[in-house]
């Protein structure tokens, strides 16, 4: 639950409007979230998407569950209380960043439903475009890969409220895109990247 603490705060308009931004930078600021299990494959794509947005000339930045976990978040663990509170900054930052005119990739597990909407009401309640993307890789796939060694850890106890483990993962209801395993990296990225231009979020 989002409470504001602050009184006598007064907000501040930009000179400079959402038209112009897009103008000049062309490009419109959006934010793709990238849902799914640890070891899903959703940084990996992420990142292999920003490159190929910055090599086009485009501005582009990723917001990494992990990276994001050293800084802002390094108070927070893995309860729901604080996955929530996690998704719920990332999710401001992530606004901030699409009203600047950026495209935003954000990967986090983001295993509930209601955070995930959380996100998706504080863009659309500024007027900004959120695409969730389902990185749909399945559980034993994730643990075959196992890519940090979490899972076997999570498997002997060693780590607690592991997603996918001993802690859930709600399945997006309506993802605007849903990646699977089968399809590349560089090939969904394209894909990815083919849908912005479909959708005129870059020219
Ligand atoms: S989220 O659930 O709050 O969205 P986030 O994406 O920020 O998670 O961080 C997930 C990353 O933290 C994983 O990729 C993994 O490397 C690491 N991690 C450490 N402990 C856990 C845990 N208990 N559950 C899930 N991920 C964990």
């Amino acid at each position: 639950m989002t409470v504001q603490k602050s009184s006598n705060v007064v907000w501040h308009e930009s000179r400079v409007d959402r038209t112009t931004r897009e103008d000049i930078f062309g490009q419109k600021g959006v934010t793709l979230w990238f849902t799914g299990l640890s070891g899903s494959g959703k940084s990996t794509l992420a990142f292999t998407l920003e490159h190929l947005l910055i090599q086009h000339g485009y501005k582009c930045y990723v917001l990494d569950g992990d990276n994001i976990r050293h800084g802002l978040n390094n108070n927070l663990g893995f309860s729901d209380d604080d996955r929530e509170e996690n998704i719920r900054r990332v999710g401001e930052v992530s606004k901030l960043f699409a009203d600047s005119g950026m495209i935003v990739l954000s990967s986090f597990i983001s295993p509930f439903t209601r955070d995930r909407r959380m996100v998706r009401e504080i863009h659309q309640s500024d007027e900004l475009p959120f695409i969730e993307v389902f990185i749909d890789t399945p559980l034993d796939v994730c643990e075959k890969r196992d890519p940090k060694k979490l899972y076997e850890k999570a498997r002997r106890g060693e780590i607690k409220n592991f997603t996918g483990i001993d802690s859930p993962c709600e399945v997006p209801e309506h993802p605007e895109l849903v990646i699977t395993p089968s399809t590349s990296p560089d090939k969904s990225a394209t894909n990815i990247f083919d849908y912005l231009r479909d959708q005129h979020l870059i020219s």
